[in-house]
C-alpha cells in the first residue's frame, strides 16, 4: 500500500537569507521525501516562510521598507538556494497569506468555543518612545546581583544569575535606549495547563512510534513539571504595534507570531493543493487522486510529518499537537528532530562570520551534491551537532564520493565506448555472487532502505560503502586495463566492465536520494529510463544495451575552494575557483583509466568550423536553451545550444564561434539540431562561448 505523506521543515523566518543551518534541514528532509517518492509513495513536500512577528517588523523599520515588502524581497531569494541545492519543495509559501489569516482565525475561534483561551491582564516593560511592548531581548540593565551592567532581562553573563526583567536594575529598552516603564494590557492565553489538554498530549507524546525517545523525554519533563517549572498557559495575543494576523474579536489585537507560524504549514498545502502545479503534479507522478485539503486530511491514514531543529521542540510538541486537537484538525503523526550543525566545532555565528554562506559555496563552483552528500554521511536519527569540518569534507568528498563511487564508472566505460561500440554485453556475471548481492531486497534494498526511512543516512552510506568496497576490489582483481591488452580477452574486458557498470547503475539508485543530480547524469549516460531508476530494480542491462560516452560526473574537491568558502585570502581564492580543474579522467583516479589519449587521426575526425551567429532565439518551454541559425559559409545551420542562462540572445547576433559541423543531427523536443557550438564551462555556473581571433571567416576550419 503506497503511504500518502505530508511533509514540511521548519519555516524560517523572513528577516534574512538561508544559513547552512536551514539547508541543512532542507537536505535531511529532502532525501526523505525523495527516498519515499522512490518507493512509489505519495509525498507532498511543501515549506513558506514565517513572516510576522516583531523582530521582522523591527528589521524592515530598520530597512525603511513596509514588512511586506520587505518579507517579500526575502522570498523572492529562497529560489536560488533551494534549486542551488537541488531541493524538491512542491510549493513555497508564506504565513504572511489569506490562506493562514483563515486558518488562524478558524483555529482560534474553535479553541474558544472549547473553552481553552480565556484574557488576562498583565504587567510588562513599555517602550514610552517606540510606544510599544517590549519582549524580554529589548530589555537590557544592571544585574541585580552582581550589578554587571548592559545584561538581558532574563540572566547574567556575568554570574549567571537568573532573575526576570522587572529585577534588573536600570533598565533600557535597546530599542531607543529609554528607561521602560511597566505598563498593563489584557493578553489572550491558551489553556495548555488544562487537564484535557494534558491528558491529550500525554497520549500523544507516549505514542510508540512517534517521537525519538530524547524528544519524548523532554516533552514528557515540560508535561510533568511541578511548582516553578509546571507547564504554564500560552500568551498568545501581542498589542501593536505588530506586524501579524489580527484576533477576530479583539480589535487592535494580533496573534504571537508562534500561534500562526506553524499554521503556515497548513496554510502553504492548501495553497498547492489549490494551485495550478498540483493536477500537473497529479499526472506526472501517477498519483491516484486529486486531493481537495479537507478530504487529504480527514483521511486517517494519510500522514502528517514535520522536520524541525532541536530548539524549537517545545512548540511542536506541546502547543502545535494541542492547538490542532482541541481545533478538530489533524494531529501530526511525527516530528522529527535535527541536531545544529556547528563549523570546525564551532556554533556559526553570522557576527563572527564563522558561518558558511551557502550562496558563496554556489557562486564558487562548488557541487552541491558534495554538500547533500556530507551532510547525509553525518546525519543519524537522535539529536545531535553535525559537524562540518573543511578537512573531513574534503576526504569523504574525494576519497568515497569520487575515490570509490565515481571511479568505478570512469574505469571501465571508456572501454565499452572504444572497444565495443558503446554496447553492454549482455552476457555480464549473472552467475557472480556480488551481483546476485545487490540484485536482491534482503541483502540491499531493504536493510538501506530501513535505513533511509528511518533518516539513518549515515548507516546507509556506510552500507552502500561496503558495496562500492567490493565493486572496486573486483575491477582491481579483474584488471581491465589489463585484459584490454590482450585479443583473446576481449570477450572477458565486454563482461567485466558490463558488469562492474551494471553494478555503477545499482548504486546509483541506492544513492540517488542524496544525490539526485548526479544520478540524472548517470541515468543519460547509462542510457535508462526513469523506470529503470526506481527503488529495488533488479534486472540486468537489456541484451545490445547502448550507453553514451562517458563524461566527467563529478570533479574532486579542491581545498582551495574551501580557503575560498571560508575567504581565508580572497585573491588566491578568487584565483582556485575560476581556474578549471584539470578536467581529465585524471582528477577523478589514482588508478590506471581506460586510454585517455586519442590519436591524431581521431581529433581529424571532427569536423569543427567557424561559423557566424545570424540568429538567436528564445525557445518556447525551454529554460535552458536558445535556437541559433548559423552562417557556416557554404550554408545555414539551426542547432539548440544550453547557454541561455549566460547569454542574452540579442547580444549574440553577429557573434563569431565555433561549432562540430559534422555531428549527427539530433532531433529533441524542439526541433533538429544540426551540430552543436563550443562553450566552456567548469563545476560552477558560468559558461563561456568560444570565438575565434579577428579575421577568421564563416567556414574557416579550425584544427
Ligand atoms: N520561524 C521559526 C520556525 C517556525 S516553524 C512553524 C524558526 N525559524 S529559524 O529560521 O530560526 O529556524 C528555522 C529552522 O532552522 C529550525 O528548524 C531551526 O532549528 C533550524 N536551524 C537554525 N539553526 C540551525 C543550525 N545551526 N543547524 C541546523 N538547523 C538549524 O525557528
Ligand atoms: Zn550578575
Amino acid at each position: 500500500m503506497p503511504r500518502r505523506i505530508f511533509v514540511t521543515t521548519a519555516l524560517p523566518y523572513a528577516n534574512g537569507p538561508f544559513h547552512i543551518g536551514h539547508i541543512m534541514e532542507y537536505i535531511q528532509a529532502d532525501i526523505w521525501v525523495r527516498f519515499q517518492r522512490m518507493q512509489g509513495h505519495e509525498v507532498h513536500f511543501v515549506g513558506a516562510d514565517d513572516a510576522h512577528g516583531a523582530p521582522i517588523m523591527l528589521a524592515a523599520e530598520k530597512a525603511g521598507q513596509a514588512p511586506e515588502a520587505f518579507v517579500a524581497a526575502i522570498a523572492a531569494g529562497r529560489a536560488r538556494y533551494l534549486e542551488g541545492f537541488n531541493i524538491a519543495f512542491d510549493n513555497w509559501h508564506s504565513t504572511h497569506s489569506p490562506e493562514n489569516t483563515w486558518f488562524s482565525q478558524d483555529i482560534y475561534r474553535k479553541l474558544k468555543a472549547a473553552g481553552l483561551v480565556y484574557t488576562k491582564a498583565i504587567e510588562q516593560f513599555y517602550d514610552p518612545v517606540k510606544n510599544m511592548f517590549l519582549a524580554d531581548r529589548y530589555i537590557k540593565g544592571e544585574c541585580p546581583k552582581c550589578g554587571a551592567r548592559d545584561q538581558y532581562g532574563d540572566a547574567c553573563e556575568n554570574c549567571s544569575s537568573v532573575y526576570s526583567p522587572t529585577e534588573l536594575n536600570n533598565p533600557y529598552s535597546t530599542l531607543s535606549g529609554a528607561a521602560p516603564v511597566l505598563k498593563r494590557s489584557e493578553h489572550h492565553f491558551f489553556k495548555l495547563s488544562d487537564p484535557q489538554c494534558v491528558e491529550f498530549l500525554r497520549r500523544w507524546v507516549n505514542e510508540p512510534g512517534r517521537l525519538q525517545p530524547q524528544v519524548a523525554n523532554k516533552a514528557r519533563e515540560w508535561l510533568e513539571g511541578e511548582g516553578e517549572s509546571a507547564l504554564g498557559d500560552w500568551d498568545i495575543s501581542r498589542d501593536p504595534p505588530y506586524f501579524g494576523i489580527p484576533i477576530p474579536d479583539a480589535p487592535g489585537k494580533f496573534f504571537y507570531v508562534w500561534l500562526d507560524a506553524p499554521i503556515g504549514y497548513l496554510a502553504s498545502f492548501r495553497n498547492y493543493l489549490e494551485g495550478n502545479r498540483y493536477p500537473q503534479v497529479v499526472k506526472e507522478r501517477g498519483y491516484e487522486r486529486r486531493w481537495t485539503f479537507e478530504e487529504f486530511m480527514a483521511d486517517p491514514d494519510n500522514e502528517q510529518v514535520h522536520f524541525i531543529g532541536k530548539d524549537i521542540i517545545y512548540f511542536h510538541t506541546l502547543f502545535w499537537p494541542a492547538t490542532l486537537k482541541f481545533a478538530d484538525y489533524k494531529v501530526p503523526n511525527n516530528v522529527f528532530v535535527h541536531g545544529f550543525i556547528t563549523v570546525s566545532g564551532e556554533k556559526m555565528s553570522k557576527s563572527r562570520g564563522t558561518g558558511i554562506d551557502p550562496l558563496r559555496y554556489l557562486e564558487i563552483g562548488m557541487n552541491p551534491e558534495w554538500l547533500r552528500y556530507y551532510i547525509a554521511a553525518k546525519l543519524n536519527a537522535n539529536v545531535e551537532d553535525v559537524d562540518f569540518n573543511p578537512d573531513d569534507f574534503i576526504a569523504r568528498v574525494n576519497s568515497d564520493l569520487i575515490g570509490k563511487y565515481v571511479n568505478i564508472a570512469s574505469r571501465c566505460a571508456g572501454f565499452i565506448s572504444e572497444r565495443f561500440n558503446g554496447t553492454m554485453s549482455a552476457a555480464h556475471a549473472a552467475a557472480m555472487p556480488l551481483i546476485r548481492r545487490m540484485q536482491s531486497s534482503d541483502d540491499c534494498w531493504s536493510p538501506i532502505g530501513r535505513h533511509y526511512n528511518d533518516r539513518e543516512y549515515g548507516k546507509a552510506i556506510r552500507e552502500i560503502g561496503g558495496f562500492l568496497d567490493e565493486i572496486n576490489q573486483y575491477v582491481d582483481e579483474q584488471k581491465p586495463w589489463q585484459l584490454a591488452k590482450v585479443e583473446v580477452d576481449s570477450w572477458k574486458l565486454h563482461q567485466v566492465c558490463s558488469s562492474a557498470l551494471a553494478m555503477f547503475w545499482y548504486a546509483t539508485v541506492l544513492l540517488r536520494p542524496i544525490l539526485p543530480a548526479t544520478a540524472e547524469r548517470v541515468r543519460h549516460f547509462l542510457n535508462l529510463t526513469d523506470d529503470q531508476m526506481k527503488w529495488g530494480q533488479h534486472s540486468f542491462f537489456p541484451g545490445n544495451h547502448a550507453i553514451q560516452p562517458y563524461s566527467h560526473l563529478m570533479t574532486r574537491v579542491d581545498p582551495k575552494q574551501l580557503d575560498a568558502l571560508f575567504d581565508i585570502d580572497k585573491e588566491q581564492a578568487k584565483a582556485a575557483a575560476s581556474t578549471p580543474h584539470p578536467a581529465t579522467p585524471a582528477a577523478e583516479t589514482q588508478r590506471p583509466a581506460a586510454p585517455a589519449t586519442i590519436s591524431i587521426d581521431e581529433f581529424a575526425k571532427l569536423d569543427l568550423r567557424v561559423a557566424k551567429i545570424l540568429k538567436a532565439e528564445l525557445v518556447d518551454g525551454a529554460d535552458k536553451l536558445l535556437k541559433i541559425t548559423l552562417d557556416l559559409g557554404s550554408g545555414t545551420r539551426t542547432v539548440f545550444a544550453g547557454i541561455k542562462s549566460a547569454y542574452d540572445p540579442a547580444g549574440l547576433e553577429g557573434r563569431l564561434t565555433v561549432v562540430v559541423a559534422n555531428l549527427a543531427p539530433r532531433r529533441m523536443k524542439f526541433g533538429l539540431s544540426e551540430g552543436m557550438v563550443l562553450a566552456a564551462s567548469g563545476e560552477g555556473s558560468g559558461i563561456y562561448l568560444l570565438s575565434p581571433d579577428a579575421g577568421a571567416v564563416p567556414g574557416m576550419r579550425v584544427k
